[in-house]
């Protein structure tokens, strides 16, 4: 597993640090009021778990699965749901949790979603971004680490379901998916 990547572009101690930074700034952002954490599963889950630890607040989380990649490293443009909220959230403040965003297709249509669902607040926050790659305008309010044009897995991104609990993110060697 390890042999597949060509390197390593943030360790455990950096991604944590990230998270950490993340929820200080949301606590202030939120102080006394309540939060849904929405995880888009399955990649949010260990950035997830992290960011959770550092929350001082009164807060609720769920969990959304979409898709939109099929088996491949490019984005197809269409969300399909997998598993929806399992709870309202009609007057909630949201904060969705992304392991990446890539286009931005994913993210626009929960953000419309959620909207629709009449939620009082749809905040972002995502562990990476991938600024070059946008095809869809989106604003993200909480932004670990920006990373360059690369196809990077670990911490809970995949390539074909694998590299999920590689403990750090690397880019994975091109012949692997080329
Ligand atoms: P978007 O809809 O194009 O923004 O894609 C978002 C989703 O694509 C993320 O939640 C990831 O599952 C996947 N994705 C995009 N870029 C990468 C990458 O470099 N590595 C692994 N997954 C990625
Ligand atoms: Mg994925």
């Amino acid at each position: 597993m390890h042999k597949d990547l060509e390197k390593i572009l943030y360790t455990e101690e950096e991604v944590k640090a990230a998270s950490k930074k993340l929820a200080d700034r949301i606590n202030k952002d939120y102080a006394g009021q309540e939060v849904v954490f929405v995880g888009l599963l399955k990649g949010s889950v260990q950035f997830m778990a992290d960011l959770l630890k550092n929350i001082d607040l009164m807060c609720k989380v769920d969990f959304m699965c979409v898709s939109s990649y099929g088996n491949g490293t490019k984005s197809t443009g269409r969300v399909n749901i997998i598993k929806d909220l399992s709870e309202p959230i009609d007057d909630k403040n949201v904060i969705i949790v992304e392991d990446i965003i890539d286009s931005g297709n994913t993210l626009s249509f929960i953000r419309q979603y959620f909207a629709a669902k009449n939620a009082r607040s749809v905040r972002i926050c995502t562990l990476l971004n991938k600024p070059s790659r946008r095809e869809v305008e989106i604003d993200v309010e909480y932004i670990g680490y920006d990373v360059p044009d690369e196809f990077v897995v670990g911490y809970g991104l995949d390539y074909r379901e694998y590299y999920r609990n590689l403990p750090y993110i690397g880019v994975l060697k091109p012949e692997i998916y080329e």
